[in-house]
C-alpha cells in the first residue's frame, strides 16, 4: 500500500532513513519534505521526524487541480464529516478546496474541530498531492527533555534524536535493545516507550541509579541494568544503540581512541548470533574504525562546539569484525 509521510525539515536524510528502517523497504520517493513509499503499515506513531501520515489520493499540478477535484470520487474516501487542510505556497484557500469537494459529496458535513475525514492538499513547487490524513504524529518530546527527568545529566540526548536512533535500527516491540554506555538512560527511555525490552550498561553506578529512576518515572517496566565495562561485556541483544563517551563532557574510562577501538572489537559479543544493527553517536570530528558495513550516516548540528555524527552499522557473521 502507498503511504505519504510529511517529514520534519530539520534533517530530511534522518527522517527518510527512519521510515526505510522501520518499513524494511528501500525504495521511496521524496518530493520536498513529502516521502511516498509502498510498504506494509507499521507503528507510524513511533516516528520521531515524521509529522503526519497520509494515504495518497492523487497527484496533479496546481493548474489542473480544480478539474481533478471535480472528477474525483471523494465519496469513496469520506465518512461522517470532513475538513480540508493545505500546506505549502498556493493561492487556493482551504475554503475554495472544500467547496469543490462538497459539490462531489452526497450529504456533506463539515467539521473543523474533530473531523472524521481530513483531506489534505500538499503544494510543492509545481506539484500538488491530494491525500487523506491517517494520523498526526504527536510526541511530547518536550516533556521528556533531560532537565525534566528525575535523574539528570547534561550530556543526555534530546528525546527526539534518541527516538530516531532507536528507530534507525528497525528494532521491534518486545525485542531487546541494549545501550552499553547508557548514562542516565535517554536512549533506553525512548526504546522502552516504543515497547522494547531495554538493557543498559554503564561503568558508573550513579548513572545506573539515575537511569532506573528515569525508567520508572516514564512507566517503563521491562528493563535490566548492568554495572560493567562496555568493552568487555557479553550480551544477546536484537539491536544496540549508544551515544559513545566524548572526550570532555562525559567520563571516559580510557583514552577515547582506545575506548572506541575496544568497543568495536567487542561489538559482535553484544548480539544474539553475533549479528545485527548497531547505531552509534559520536562527535562528527571522530573518524570511526570499525570494520563493519556502514548502512547510513548523517550529521546533526547541536551547537558551535558540537556536531553529532550518527552511524548505522550492520554486523554480520560473514563480514565479521
Ligand atoms: C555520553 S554518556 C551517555 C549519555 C546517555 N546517552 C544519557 O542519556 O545520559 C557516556 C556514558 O558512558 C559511560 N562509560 C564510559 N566508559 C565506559 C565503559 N568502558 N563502559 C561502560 N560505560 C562507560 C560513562 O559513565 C557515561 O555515563
Amino acid at each position: 500500500m502507498n503511504y505519504c509521510f510529511l517529514l520534519s525539515k530539520d534533517n530530511l536524510n534522518l527522517a527518510k532513513q527512519e521510515i526505510i528502517s522501520l518499513s524494511n523497504k528501500k525504495k521511496c520517493l521524496l518530493y520536498g519534505n513529502l516521502l511516498v513509499i509502498d510498504c506494509a503499515p507499521f507503528d507510524f506513531g513511533r516516528l520521531a521526524y515524521a509529522k503526519k501520515v497520509f494515504l495518497p489520493l492523487f497527484e496533479t499540478t496546481p493548474n489542473l487541480l480544480s478539474k481533478k477535484i471535480l472528477s474525483f470520487n471523494w465519496q469513496k474516501h469520506y465518512s461522517k464529516n470532513f475538513c480540508v487542510r493545505k500546506s505549502g505556497e498556493t493561492a487556493f484557500t482551504e475554503k475554495n478546496l472544500a467547496s469543490l469537494i462538497i459539490s462531489r459529496l452526497k450529504y456533506p458535513k463539515v467539521n473543523l474541530t474533530s473531523p472524521e475525514t481530513c483531506f489534505e492538499f500538499i503544494f510543492l513547487k509545481n506539484k500538488v498531492f491530494a491525500c487523506k490524513r491517517i494520523m498526526e504524529v504527536k510526541h511530547y518530546f518536550f516533556d521528556r527533555r533531560p532537565h525534566l527527568r528525575p535523574g539528570f545529566s547534561p550530556v543526555s540526548l534530546h528525546p527526539k534524536l534518541a527516538r530516531a536512533v532507536v528507530n534507525l535500527t528497525g528494532v521491534k516491540k518486545n525485542q531487546v535493545l541494549l545501550d552499553p554506555f547508557c548514562g542516565t538512560g535517554g536512549i533506553l527511555i525512548e526504546a522502552g516507550l516504543v515497547g522494547c525490552r531495554v538493557v543498559g550498561c554503564d561503568l558508573d553506578e550513579l548513572m545506573l541509579e539515575k537511569t532506573e529512576e528515569n525508567l520508572k518515572f516514564y512507566g517503563i517496566k521491562k528493563y535490566k541494568l548492568k554495572l560493567g565495562d562496555a568493552t568487555k561485556i557479553f550480551f544477546k541483544a536484537d539491536a544496540v544503540v549508544t551515544d559513545l563517551p566524548y572526550r570532555r563532557a562525559s567520563f571516559a574510562s580510557q583514552g577515547i581512541k582506545n575506548l572506541y577501538a575496544a568497543f568495536f572489537d567487542n561489538a559482535p559479543n553484544l548480539f544474539k548470533r553475533r549479528e545485527g544493527i548497531l547505531c552509534v553517536i559520536t562527535p562528527s570530528t571522530v573518524k570511526l574504525k570499525h570494520g563493519f558495513r556502514k548502512i547510513f550516516e548523517t550529521k546533526i548540528y547541536i551547537h558551535k562546539n558540537l556536531t553529532r555524527k550518527i552511524t548505522v552499522l550492520k554486523l554480520s557473521r560473514r563480514g565479521g569484525a
